[in-house]
Formats: structure tokens, C-alpha cells, sequence
């Protein structure tokens, strides 16, 4: 680029109108180029991957499956990666007939076979291999985000360090009106990591540092989210057991991807994070194995969609 620009500088001194116009076109063509592949984020893969659900005109698919046999399908299709950003909320191997508090009620804590923990080995296993999954459909700049609580997400950051990724954040999200700890032996839990990384070490991630200032009232944005769970009318299409506050989501993707990108999620539950990609005009790509889920996704995606940003749900209130 600077090369281009002292040979502009040569040419424009000699006043040879033709040999600037010579060097401008390549200049012009290559943006041209460059804008074109941003927004080639094209969905179709090949006939092998049929989605359970598709729209055209918020450029939305949804996957009803595994997600690593999903997304090596996609790898196959786009060998170079194709996904700017990805939101993962996986198992938390949690559903181990304990009981927990919900709404003043004593519920189970078993959310469904998904979430059984098949002990540290095997669980580290199948976190390496959805991650290696993941990395090969990312763009080289694009990133990923995985929440989880402690009994899940130490294996996530030590799988990320296996496969290379390039750890940029670790976004402590906390709930500040968790539900009591009944047995009385432990701490009140009250938070959730969100691990934000690159694909790997060389990749040149995009960061919209100034919309969080602006969003944090002029101050750098800190990695302590105070954030209050999802709001009632956020379930009036299904209730999930481990759903995300569309705050949240949307926070994650307003500050590491554009207008236009391409996001997925292979974790998709009840969708929250295609309501967001939606909401802020991204691409989405859900995969889910539990078509109850995939209903709910669908009717809060399609409510999004409907309805001008404005007059959406409105936010969880900012607690900062
Ligand atoms: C923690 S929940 C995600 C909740 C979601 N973030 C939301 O806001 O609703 C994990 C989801 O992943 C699904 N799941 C579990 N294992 C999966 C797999 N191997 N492939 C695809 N989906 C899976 C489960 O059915 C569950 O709905």
C-alpha cells in the first residue's frame, strides 16, 4: 500500500493523467474484490446438507443434528472457512441428578441425556473435537465465543490451547440475581465464562473497541459483564434450560462482527443467538440435535424478523 501510494505521489507530480488512471484501476478492482468476497458469505453447501429450516430473505438456515458432523459437511464445502464469528454454549456436563432452585421451587438440575457427564476423559474429548470442528469453518480472522461454568469451561480453555486457537479474552458474565444455593455448603454461584479467541495466532480479529466505549458510557468496556438473565417475554415461545439473555448475544456480536457477517451457532438451543444475528442484520447458521428446541428457535426467529429492531423485545436492562 505504501509502495502504491509514492508511485500515486510520483505520478500525479508529473501531472501524466493516463499512467494515474493505469495505477487507480488495479487500486479500484481490488477493493471492488475485496467487498465482494466479504459478502459471498454465501449458505449454499452442497446437496449433502439439507436444512431444517431456511430463510431466504434474513439469509438464515437452521441444522437439525450433530453439530461436528454438520460442520464437517460445511469444511468439506469451504475448505478455506467460511463463519466470521461463532457463539458456542455446549453441554455443561451438569445433569447429575442434583437439585437446584428455580423461582422458589426445588427443581432437578438435569436438563436431558445431552448434558450427562461421561467423566473428564471423554468429556475433554468431545470439547476437542467440536472446537476442531470449529476452527476449520472459521475465516483466518474470524473468532469464537463458548460460555460455560467451572465444571466445563477449564476443559474448553485447555482444548483451545491444544488446537492452537489464540485466547484473546476471558469475559467473567455475572448474574446478579442468582438463585440461592440450597445445600448451604457452597458459595452462591453466580457467574459464567465466556472465552473469546481467534482461530489461531496469526489471525487479525475484528474488535469494535469504540461501540463498547459508547455502549459503557465513554469507558473502556471491562471484561466484567454484569448482565440479568433472560427476560419472561425472551420464553413465551418454549422454555429452555440453559437459555442465554439476548443481551448478551448481542453484546458479543455488536462487538466482534459487521453488518452483513456470517454467524453460527453449533449449540443453538432456543436460538438466542440467531434472534440477535437477525436483530443486528448478520447471517446465521444454527445446528441442534433436539427438535423441540429447533420449534422455539424458529417461532423467536421469525418474531424477529417480523418486527422493525425498534420495536423488539425490549433488552435486559444495562446494569452498568
Ligand atoms: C447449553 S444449551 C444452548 C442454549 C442456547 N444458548 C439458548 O440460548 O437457548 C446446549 C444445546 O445444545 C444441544 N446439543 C447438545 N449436544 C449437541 C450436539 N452434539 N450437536 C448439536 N446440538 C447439541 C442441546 O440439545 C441443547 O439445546
Amino acid at each position: 500500500m505504501t509502495n502504491t501510494l509514492q508511485t500515486m505521489r510520483k505520478i500525479s507530480k508529473t501531472k501524466n493523467k493516463g499512467a494515474l488512471k493505469k495505477t487507480l484501476k488495479p487500486i479500484y478492482r481490488s477493493k471492488v474484490k475485496k467487498f465482494t468476497l466479504r459478502d459471498s458469505n454465501s449458505l449454499e453447501w452442497g446437496t449433502a446438507l439439507k436444512p431444517a429450516f431456511q430463510d431466504e430473505q434474513s439469509n438464515v438456515r437452521i441444522y437439525s443434528g450433530d453439530c461436528v458432523d454438520v460442520l464437517q459437511q460445511i469444511a468439506k464445502a469451504e475448505p478455506n472457512g467460511c463463519i466470521d464469528t461463532i457463539f458456542a454454549d455446549p453441554p455443561y456436563f451438569l445433569s447429575n441428578g442434583g437439585i437446584s432452585c428455580q423461582a422458589g421451587k426445588m427443581v432437578s438440575v438435569n436438563k436431558g441425556t445431552w448434558d450427562k457427564s461421561r467423566g473428564a476423559d471423554l468429556n475433554h474429548e468431545f470439547n476437542r473435537k467440536w472446537l476442531e470442528a470449529c476452527q476449520k469453518v472459521l475465516k483466518p480472522n474470524g473468532t469464537i465465543w463458548v460460555s460455560g461454568t467451572a465444571h466445563v469451561i477449564h476443559s474448553i480453555g485447555f482444548a483451545m490451547q491444544q488446537l492452537g486457537y489464540k485466547i484473546l479474552n476471558d469475559i467473567t458474565w455475572v448474574k446478579p440475581n442468582p438463585p440461592p444455593n440450597l445445600s448451604c455448603r457452597y458459595f452462591t454461584h453466580s457467574t459464567e465464562t465466556v472465552i473469546w479467541a481467534a482461530k489461531n495466532i496469526n489471525s487479525r480479529h475484528l474488535f469494535h473497541y469504540h461501540e463498547m466505549r459508547r455502549m459503557n458510557n465513554g469507558k473502556q468496556m471491562k471484561s466484567v459483564w454484569p448482565i440479568l438473565p433472560p427476560a419472561t417475554q425472551e420464553k413465551e415461545f418454549g422454555k429452555h434450560p440453559t437459555q442465554k439473555p439476548l443481551e448478551l448475544l448481542n453484546r458479543i456480536l455488536l462487538s466482534s462482527s459487521n453488518t452483513g457477517d456470517l454467524v453460527l451457532d453449533p449449540f443453538m438451543g432456543s436460538g438466542t443467538t440467531g434472534v440477535a444475528a437477525v436483530q443486528l442484520k448478520r447471517k446465521f447458521v444454527g445446528i441442534e440435535l433436539d427438535s423441540i428446541y429447533i420449534n422455539t428457535a424458529v417461532k423467536r426467529i421469525q418474531q424477529a424478523e417480523r418486527m422493525p429492531r425498534h420495536e423488539q423485545l425490549p433488552l435486559a436492562q444495562r446494569l452498568f
